[in-house]
């Protein structure tokens, strides 16, 4: 399908995720339409193969693609970290992901050149973080630490008190923030939520990067390039797409996105080959 300026942005998660990521891009580019597509019956990626995870990722992209976008957005860290480069091969408009931010200003704000990056085990596992940090600063020491249970928590609602603080302590307290590191990757969708407890078991001493809005940093620019800017006030649409009936999505989803969903659609994806 053909795109222009009016066409939709489109973003695809494995779940509710990713709605942070759709959160800082409508914040940053309030007159772009968008379509999310959540894919809530296949989520979790991050314990999933890269294999599998690319192949679900080429599906999402399929179903968006007719809705028109003119911009794809890999708003989960995990098909960010392994499929990126399958879904630019195989689309015919730019990609981008969430990792190449993120690890951008993780880059510019570490001071002693320390840096820690959370994430899936997918995520971790893939060493994408890893490697774009050293393309963009090859002296930076990087470690990291896979935090499983952080996306259960998210999506029950537990962020603060006992639960998730003893989850932290026990990720996060054994020697990933030792040693000088300053500088923190929330490198998965959900973790912006537990920002508050992540911050008081890592410390003051150590800022936080969350990469949903240096994401929409980069589609604007992408945007721009492209002279494909919406300008005009009328006409914004959300879309919502499923792949699990839409009424955990709806729920859970209103906490990530800051406000009521009032629907979503649920489809079914082809997987190719
Ligand atoms: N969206 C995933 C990510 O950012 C977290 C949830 C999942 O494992 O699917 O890596």
């Amino acid at each position: 399908m053909r795109h222009d300026r009016h066409s939709p942005i489109g973003v695809f998660d494995s779940g509710v995720g990713g709605l942070t990521v759709l959160k800082a891009l409508i914040e940053r580019l309030p007159l772009e339409s968008t379509v999310y597509l959540g894919d809530t019956a296949r989520v979790p990626y991050g314990t999933k193969s890269g294999e599998v995870v690319t192949k679900y990722s080429l599906a999402n992209a399929d179903a968006l693609l007719e809705y028109g976008i003119k911009v794809l957005v890999v708003a989960c860290n995990t098909a960010s970290a392994v499929a990126l480069p399958a879904l630019r091969q195989a689309l015919p408009i730019p990609v981008v992901g969430v990792i190449a931010p993120g690890a951008s200003v993780a880059a510019a704000t570490t001071k002693t050149g320390k840096v820690a990056v959370i994430g899936t085990p997918g995520t971790i596992a893939s060493g994408a973080y890893q490697q774009a940090l050293a393309s963009l600063r090859s002296e930076l020491e990087v470690r990291s630490q896979a935090c499983p249970l952080f996306v259960p928590l998210a999506e029950e609602g537990w962020i603060d008190g006992d639960v998730p603080r003893l989850v932290a302590n026990k990720y996060l307290g054994e020697g990933l923030l030792s040693e000088g590191v300053d500088t923190l990757v929330l490198g998965c969708t959900h973790y912006p939520l537990l920002k508050s407890v992540i911050q008081a078991v890592a410390g003051p001493q150590v800022t936080l990067v969350d990469s949903a809005r240096a994401t929409a940093d980069r589609v604007a620019e992408v945007l721009h390039e492209r002279d494909l800017v919406k300008k005009e006030r009328l006409a914004t649409e959300r879309h919502y797409l499923v792949t699990d009936t839409p009424n955990r999505f709806i729920e859970v989803g209103a906490r990530f996105l800051g406000h009521s969903i009032s629907g979503a659609r649920q489809i079914d994806l082809k997987l190719r080959g």
